[in-house]
C-alpha cells in the first residue's frame, strides 16, 4: 500500500479517488484539515480505527474524534444532536468545532475507547471534506503525529513521524491548533473540554451558557505517561497525557515576563528563543525562532517551531496574552514544556 501521494491545494481526481477507495478498504490515509493533519481510517471499521492507535502508539483509552462531510454523516454516528449542538453547528460548521455527542451503535468502542459518546467535526478544508464524501464514510482521526509529539501542520512533519503513510499535501494548516472539543449533554450547559482554534469567547456569543475548561487540579501535575494524579472529574480523556514534546527542554514565560525570559536566555547561552517578532530585540538574533507577529500567527507557527530542527541545548518560549487564542497557544505550550496543563514547570522547577 504504502505510497506517496503528493498533491498541492486541490486534489487531482485520480488521486482523491485512489486514496478515498484505500479508506474504504480499511487502509490509513493522512490528510490536511483547516487545523492540523489528521491520519484517518474508516470510523466504521473497528480494525481500520486499530490501525491508527498502533500506527501512532496511541493509548487505547485516548477517544478520536470522527470527521463527517454533512449534516446526514452526523447522524449515522451520533444518535442525539441537542438544540445548543445545532446552534453551534450552524455558526461553526464546517469549521474547527468538535461536538461530543451521545453515539449510535454503529460506531465501534474503539474509536470512543469503550464511551457512550462520540466526537464529531465536519472539518472546512477542501481536501478533506472532499476525501469523505467520495470515501462515503464518516472518517477517524487523530492529529497525524506519533503519539507525543507535536501536532503536523505540513505533509513533511507527517512524513517524519509515518514515513511510509500515504499523505495528502494541502499546504501548510490555517489555524496551526486543533478544534476545540464541547461536550453537548442532552440536557444541562456544553461545556468545553479542549481548547481550540475557536476561542471560548466565541463559542458563548452563540451559547451564552457554555461552561469554559474544568480548573486545572493545583498540585496534580501528571508525570510524563499520564499516570498521576488528577482532581475533579476529567476533560477530554486524552489530555491526561503528555502531549508536543519538542525533544528537549522547554521553558515557558508569560507574555508579561520578558525580563525574566531574557535573564534566563542570558544564563543559558546556547538556548533558542522562541517568540513574536515584536518582543525579538530582546534576544541575540541567531537564536530567535520567529512566531510571527500576531496571536494567530503564532497559533499557525508554533508547532512548526516546537519541531525545529535548529542547534540548541534547549527552547525558551515567550508567550502570549491569555484570552482568546492566546489561551489555547498557552494551554499548548504549558504542555509542550511538560506540565499535563498544570502550572509548567520553570525556572528550574
Ligand atoms: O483539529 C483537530 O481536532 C484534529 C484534526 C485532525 O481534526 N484532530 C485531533 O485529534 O486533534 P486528536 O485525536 O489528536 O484529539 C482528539 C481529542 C482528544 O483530546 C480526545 O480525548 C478527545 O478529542 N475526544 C475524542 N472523543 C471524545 C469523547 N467521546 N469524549 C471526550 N473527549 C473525546
Ligand atoms: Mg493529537
Amino acid at each position: 500500500m504504502p505510497q506517496s501521494l503528493t498533491v498541492r491545494g486541490k486534489t487531482p481526481t485520480s488521486i482523491a479517488t485512489s486514496a478515498a477507495s484505500l479508506l474504504r478498504r480499511g487502509n490509513l490515509v493522512a490528510f490536511p484539515t483547516e487545523t492540523v493533519y489528521g491520519l484517518g481510517a474508516n470510523a466504521l471499521d473497528a480494525a481500520a480505527v486499530a490501525r491508527i492507535f498502533r500506527a501512532k502508539g496511541r493509548p487505547a483509552d485516548n477517544p478520536v474524534i470522527v470527521h463527517v462531510s454533512s449534516r446526514r454523516m452526523l447522524r449515522r454516528v451520533a444518535r442525539v444532536v441537542p438544540a445548543a449542538a445545532l446552534k453551534l453547528i450552524d455558526a461553526f460548521w464546517p469549521g474547527p468545532l468538535t461536538l461530543v455527542l451521545p453515539k449510535r451503535a454503529a460506531v465501534p468502542l474503539a474509536v470512543t475507547a469503550g464511551l457512550p459518546t462520540v466526537a464529531v467535526r465536519m472539518p472546512a478544508h477542501p481536501v478533506a471534506l472532499d476525501l469523505i464524501r467520495r470515501a462515503g464514510v464518516p472518517v477517524a482521526a487523530p492529529s497525524a503525529n506519533r503519539s507525543g509529539r507535536p501536532s503536523p501542520t505540513t505533509a513533511a512533519h507527517v512524513r517524519e513521524d509515518f514515513p511510509n503513510l500515504t499523505v495528502l499535501d494541502g499546504g501548510p494548516t490555517e489555524h496551526g491548533v486543533e478544534s476545540t472539543v464541547v461536550a453537548v449533554p442532552v440536557s444541562g450547559p456544553p461545556r468545553v473540554l479542549r481548547l481550540g482554534a475557536i476561542p471560548v469567547e466565541a463559542l458563548r456569543r452563540v451559547v451564552p451558557g457554555l461552561l469554559g475548561p474544568r480548573r486545572r487540579s493545583g498540585g496534580g501535575e501528571e508525570s510524563a505517561d499520564g499516570a498521576g494524579a488528577r482532581s475533579g472529574a476529567p476533560e477530554s480523556p486524552g489530555i491526561k497525557y503528555r502531549h508536543y514534546a519538542p525533544g528537549r527542554r522547554l521553558t515557558l514565560f508569560e507574555a508579561s515576563e520578558i525580563d525574566a525570559a531574557r535573564a534566563y536566555a542570558a544564563a543559558h547561552p546556547r538556548a533558542l528563543v522562541l517568540c513574536r517578532d515584536r518582543d525579538a530585540r530582546h534576544f541575540p538574533p541567531e537564536r530567535v525562532v520567529s512566531l510571527g507577529q500576531t496571536v494567530a500567527d503564532v497559533a499557525r507557527n508554533l508547532f512548526a517551531a516546537l519541531r525545529t530542527r535548529r542547534k540548541g541545548s534547549e527552547l525558551v518560549v515567550v508567550g502570549v496574552a491569555r484570552r482568546g487564542l492566546g489561551r489555547t497557544v498557552m494551554d499548548r505550550l504549558e504542555r509542550a514544556a511538560g506540565g499535563s496543563g498544570a502550572p509548567p514547570k520553570r525556572r528550574g522547577g
